[in-house]
């Protein structure tokens, strides 16, 4: 199989830590292919977004990690997201399973976590010279703890081997990836929106002080949360801003 961008280096790990730190070290020592992919069979101490922990069971779930290069500026960063999140989107749909991205990458299905992805950049100047694209998928777990609120491929009624997810979401990163480096944008944000959790619908929120409503417009350039409050105003979200209550 040939990609536009990839060089398929697959590094198979039997248990890590976390591989996006094992990449991102072997990488500060050698310099890999724009690429290179780093699996797990068992991830134990798996990074999430703000400092999470993601929890996987051995040999049952994907948990890997690609080094681009992709030189784009770092007001563009959230690209990086909307690609590695249209990408598991995409496999998933190719399986018959409906996904939506809540903003800004956990992919739901049926309101229930199924993956999330984590992106560790490195920044020259004004640029993104080096980006670490983590991605964790619950593939055949079937048990989890219910406070979770997760799910799994299995759970959705499909059976496959880890591996064939894994090629085709590598595949589909490649794709999306080209799209970005061709300054493909309007198109990327165009996907991501058709996908985005309670797009141009209302739902509700809860901030440090309450819960509240408001209607979900998109997201800005840099990545913020575009949301119009009931009074007609609009606020900008970080991630440490807002919850989703659903
Ligand atoms: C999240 O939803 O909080 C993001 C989870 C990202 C988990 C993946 S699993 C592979 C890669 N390595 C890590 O340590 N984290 C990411």
């Amino acid at each position: 199989m040939t990609f536009k961008h990839f060089t398929l280096n697959h590094i198979k790990l039997d248990q890590i830590g976390s591989t996006n730190s094992y990449l991102h070290d072997l990488n500060s020592n050698t310099k890999q292919v724009n690429g290179t992919l780093v699996s797990a069979k068992n991830q134990i101490l798996g990074k999430g977004q703000t400092g999470n922990i993601w929890h996987t069971e051995k040999d049952k779930n994907l948990t890997f990690s690609v080094v681009t290069y992709p030189n784009i500026k770092f007001k563009h960063a959230f690209y990086l997201n909307i690609i590695a999140s249209l990408a598991v989107n995409k496999t998933l749909s190719d399986l018959s399973i409906s996904s939506k991205i809540k903003w800004p990458n956990d992919i739901l299905v049926n309101q229930k976590k199924i993956g999330g992805i984590l992106i560790e950049n490195q920044i020259n100047g004004e640029t993104i010279n080096q980006s670490i694209i983590g991605i964790g998928l619950n593939v055949n777990q079937s048990i989890f703890n219910s406070g979770l609120n997760a799910t799994s491929i299995l759970n959705e009624g499909k059976k496959i081997e880890v591996e064939e997810v894994l090629n085709q979401i590598y595949g589909y990163l490649d794709f999306y990836y080209n799209l970005l480096i061709e300054s493909n944008i309007k198109l990327l944000r165009q996907h991501y929106y058709t996908h985005l959790f309670w797009h141009n619908q209302i739902g509700t929120f809860k901030d440090e002080h309450s819960e509240f409503k408001a209607l979900v417009i998109g997201i800005t350039d840099i990545g913020l949360l575009e949301l119009r409050l009931l009074d007609n105003s609009t606020r900008y979200c970080d991630l440490k801003d807002v919850q989703f209550i659903y």
